[in-house]
């Protein structure tokens, strides 16, 4: 049957009119992107899948702690703001030398600005796994602009370990107040500067020998004067001490074989002379 040209002219007016309604939406959506760079509402899923089966694989325990933490608006707002102490009494001194007081609502600062951070983006009362990931990759959260250096700005995203100065410290500081959470102990936020204890087994490990740089650049918050977590001292990556954490708290396998020193052997006379072995 030959195509009757009439019929293609409809066809094709149709087609063009169709496209002349569709190009706005999808400028619009390209516009209302914006609100993606900064925000906390990106699905994050949608391009890292493979990250989200990791993470709802990982130990419960310690997945539901930041989950806790990730929902605690107290804390995510003092992470935001640079707080480096908290009283229960409701203030917050940040390490710009500023002081937030809650009112009721919101933290507010001497200049009136007000901030009160949510993660929970769905608003049902709870982290869910694909909500978490804004807690420890946010650049907001962290307090850096969106032009923070090392950050995917694409999607505000940046990458900080756990013994961070302003998550779990680290052997020189640690900027997290326990007093934030329920029952929350020193040994929940100090964990990297316990390890740190001269006295225990642990110090010579985690500061020397953890102390190898990642590929994640060391970006410095604003006003934080030292490069974050366990990263040798003005170093330009973080550091791999969350490996020595992992070690401990993840459920990874460790392969390792233990080679025995020869010890020499006094009773032989005849053993040949070496010094050290
Ligand atoms: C539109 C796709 C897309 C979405 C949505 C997305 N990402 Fe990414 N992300 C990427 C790409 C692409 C890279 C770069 C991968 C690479 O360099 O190998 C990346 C890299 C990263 C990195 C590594 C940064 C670094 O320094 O190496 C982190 C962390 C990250 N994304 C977290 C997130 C988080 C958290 C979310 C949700 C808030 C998110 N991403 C949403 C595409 C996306
Ligand atoms: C408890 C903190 C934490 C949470 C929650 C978390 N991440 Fe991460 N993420 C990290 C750390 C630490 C690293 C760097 C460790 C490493 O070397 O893989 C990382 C690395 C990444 C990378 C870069 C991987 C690479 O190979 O370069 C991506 C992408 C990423 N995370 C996305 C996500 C997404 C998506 C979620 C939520 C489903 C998420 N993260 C939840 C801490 C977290
Ligand atoms: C040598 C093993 C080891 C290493 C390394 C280690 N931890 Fe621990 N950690 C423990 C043990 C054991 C406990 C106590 C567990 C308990 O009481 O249930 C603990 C407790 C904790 C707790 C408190 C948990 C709770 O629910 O009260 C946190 C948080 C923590 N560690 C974080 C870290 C971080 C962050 C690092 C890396 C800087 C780290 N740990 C390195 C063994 C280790």
């Amino acid at each position: 049957m030959r195509s009757n040209p009439l019929k293609m002219l409809i066809i094709l007016t149709a087609a063009m009119a169709l496209a002349m309604f569709t190009v706005p939406t999808v400028l619009s959506l390209y516009t209302g992107q914006h609100t993606f760079v900064n925000g906390t509402n990106i699905d994050c899923l949608k391009c890292h899948s493979e990250v989200y089966t990791e993470v709802t694989a990982s130990s419960a325990s310690v997945l539901n702690a930041h989950k806790n933490a990730a929902l605690n608006t107290n804390y995510t707002t003092y992470l935001a703001i640079g707080g480096i102490s908290y009283n229960p009494s409701g203030t917050i001194s940040t390490n710009s030398g500023g002081t937030w007081t809650w009112n009721g609502a919101a933290w507010v600062d001497t200049n009136g600005s007000q901030r009160l951070e949510r993660l929970d983006v769905n608003g049902n009362n709870a982290i869910e796994n694909n909500e978490i990931c804004t807690f420890c990759h946010n650049i907001r959260l962290l307090g850096f602009g969106q032009d923070a250096p090392g950050s995917r700005t694409e999607h505000a995203a940046l990458i900080r370990t756990c013994d961070d100065d302003r998550c779990h410290g680290n052997g020189q500081h640690v900027y997290n107040d326990y007093r934030l959470f329920s029952g929350g102990s020193y040994t929940v936020t100090g964990a990297g500067r316990l390890l740190n204890y001269t006295n225990t087994s642990h110090s010579a490990f985690y500061v020397s020998a953890s102390n190898e740089p990642s590929v994640f650049l060391a970006v410095r918050g604003y006003n934080y004067t030292e490069v974050p977590g366990n990263a040798i001292p003005n170093g330009t990556y973080i550091s791999r001490g969350y490996w020595t954490c992992e070690g401990c708290h993840s459920e990874t396998r460790v392969g390792a074989v233990l080679i025995e020193s020869a010890g020499f052997p006094h009773s032989d006379s005849g053993a040949p002379r070496q010094r050290y072995i």
